[in-house]
């Protein structure tokens, strides 16, 4: 457990970000180059008849419309794998993290701290080079080269010669992985599969723009978390990366359910962690932060439409044993009281009410944090394919997920409805 409280003024940090993204382009002729690049791509797409996009405050009945459109998909798509909304001056400006890829980011150490290769943008010969170990997987050259090639997800780079210039990250770094069809690691990409190797803390606390400290807390993380609140509250208690997918019909996203949309916390998280240029207001957490133009608004509605239509990955026959499952789903409706709360074919009761944290058997720290100060049933879709779970990851299994429940809620179930149970879950 991480609970202690960080004392070394993170929001000190947050003001040198928030002045150099509020700088004037005037004084950074680079910047402002980018940012034209990305506001007439923004305008061009806006001007594209092909692709409507949905009305302000549009609710989830209008995304699930436009989710329809392939055009507006293909485009949603784009900016999940490869949208920095900016955010380069973050990443570059501030963390100076191209520095440290190019001088000491082999793929082998990219690797080790989770980040994935889209093998798709790999060209024949670096496929080839990669197999018969012609190509140095030990060099931070071979890094620039893949993110020339756009095939390190999640993460977008700019090299002009063989040189790392800018370097920035989009949503796919968390919330996609690659199904390790060449090697491990490398592979097709899995967009809304959570990265639960990915370990954002290690990666950030390799920057030489942070103090000792800071870099203490964002090591102390570990693969597959990170603390999204961290640099407003200086509180050190990561979640597990959630998955993205699966979220179509839920009103309510993120474990305390902050929005009722899920363009909401896009916008939270491109803004205020991803460090992308944009608004975002939360009175309920005093979070106002306003930086002009917003790149980030313009995307949303494709981001969130792209997002919906991302489906929890079904169990593979064979993954689990089918007629333990069936009497497991009579135990989930019965006797393990689960669907109490886990209700209907989402597996939530996210779009009636949100719990107390006196109702859920876990750790409450991270939700008495959060907008709502209250826990959102977590829909059960694929859950075999994340592990481990709870916010905190606090379950290694599904085994002790149920053996959890059994305890802290006294159910009394037998050794083998708990165990039909797992295999229930197992087949979601
Ligand atoms: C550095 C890692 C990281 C990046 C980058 C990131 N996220 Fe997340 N995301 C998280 C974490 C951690 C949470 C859990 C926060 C919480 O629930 O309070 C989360 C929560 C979510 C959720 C809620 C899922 C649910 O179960 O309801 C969605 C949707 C999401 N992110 C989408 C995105 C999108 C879209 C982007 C890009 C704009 C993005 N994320 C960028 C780490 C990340
Ligand atoms: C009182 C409401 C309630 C009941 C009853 C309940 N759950 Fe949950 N469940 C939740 C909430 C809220 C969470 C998220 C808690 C957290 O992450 O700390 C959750 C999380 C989970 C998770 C983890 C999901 C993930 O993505 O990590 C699983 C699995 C789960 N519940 C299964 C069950 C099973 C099986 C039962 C019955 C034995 C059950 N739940 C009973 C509300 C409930």
């Amino acid at each position: 457990m991480h609970r202690k409280k960080f004392a070394v003024a993170p929001h000190s940090r947050d003001e040198a970000i928030g002045r150099s993204t509020l700088r004037s382009a005037f004084d950074h002729p680079g910047r402002s180059l980018l940012v034209l690049a990305l506001v007439a791509a923004i305008a061009g797409c806006q001007r594209d008849e092909s692709t409507p996009i949905a009305p302000r405050g549009a609710d989830l009945v209008a995304a699930s419309d436009t989710r329809m459109n392939p055009a507006t998909l293909a485009e949603g798509k784009k900016i999940f794998r490869f949208d920095t909304y900016g955010d380069e001056t973050f990443w570059t400006d501030t963390l100076r993290m191209h520095e440290v890829i190019s001088t000491s980011v082999s793929p082998v150490t990219a690797l080790s701290v989770g980040l994935k290769v889209d093998a798709n943008a790999l060209p024949p010969e670096v496929k080839a080079g990669i197999a018969n170990k012609s190509i140095d997987l030990n060099s931070p050259a071979t890094t620039a080269t893949l993110l020339k090639l756009g095939a390190v997800v999640g993460v977008v780079g700019t090299v002009e010669g063989n040189t790392l210039t800018r370097v920035g990250i989009t949503c796919a770094l968390c919330h996609s992985t690659v199904d390790d069809r060449i090697t491990a690691g490398i592979g097709s990409r899995l967009d809304g599969w959570p990265n639960r190797q990915l370990n954002p803390g290690a990666i950030i606390a390799l920057s030489p723009a942070l103090t000792a400290a800071q870099k203490a807390v964002y090591n102390s993380w570990g693969p597959g978390k990170y603390d999204a609140r961290f640099n407003f509250d200086g509180k050190n208690d990561p979640t597990v990366i959630p998955p993205a997918y699966g979220l179509a019909g839920i009103h309510g996203e993120t474990f305390t359910a902050d929005g009722a949309e899920v363009k909401y916390w896009n916008r939270y998280v491109a803004v205020t962690q991803m460090h992308g240029q944009g608004n975002f207001s939360e009175p309920r957490l005093g979070i106002d932060v306003k930086q002009s133009p917003d790149l980030v608004a313009p995307l949303l509605d494709r981001l969130q439409a792209y997002e919906l239509s991302l489906q929890a990955p079904p169990a593979h026959s064979g993954s689990f044993d089918a007629t333990a499952a069936a009497r497991g789903q009579v135990v989930f409706a019965g006797p393990g009281k689960c669907a109490t709360c886990h209700v209907g074919n989402l597996f939530t009761d996210a779009n009636v009410r949100l719990h107390p944290t006196s109702e859920i058997p876990t750790d409450a720290t991270y939700a008495l944090r959060s907008a709502t100060k209250q826990w959102r049933t977590s829909p059960l879709k694929g859950v075999w394919q994340h592990p481990p779970y709870f916010h905190d990851g606090s379950a290694a299994t599904l085994a002790d997920v149920v053996e959890h429940y059994n305890t802290s809620f006294t159910l009394k179930l037998t050794t083998q409805q708990k165990a039909d149970l797992v295999e229930y879950l197992k087949s979601l």
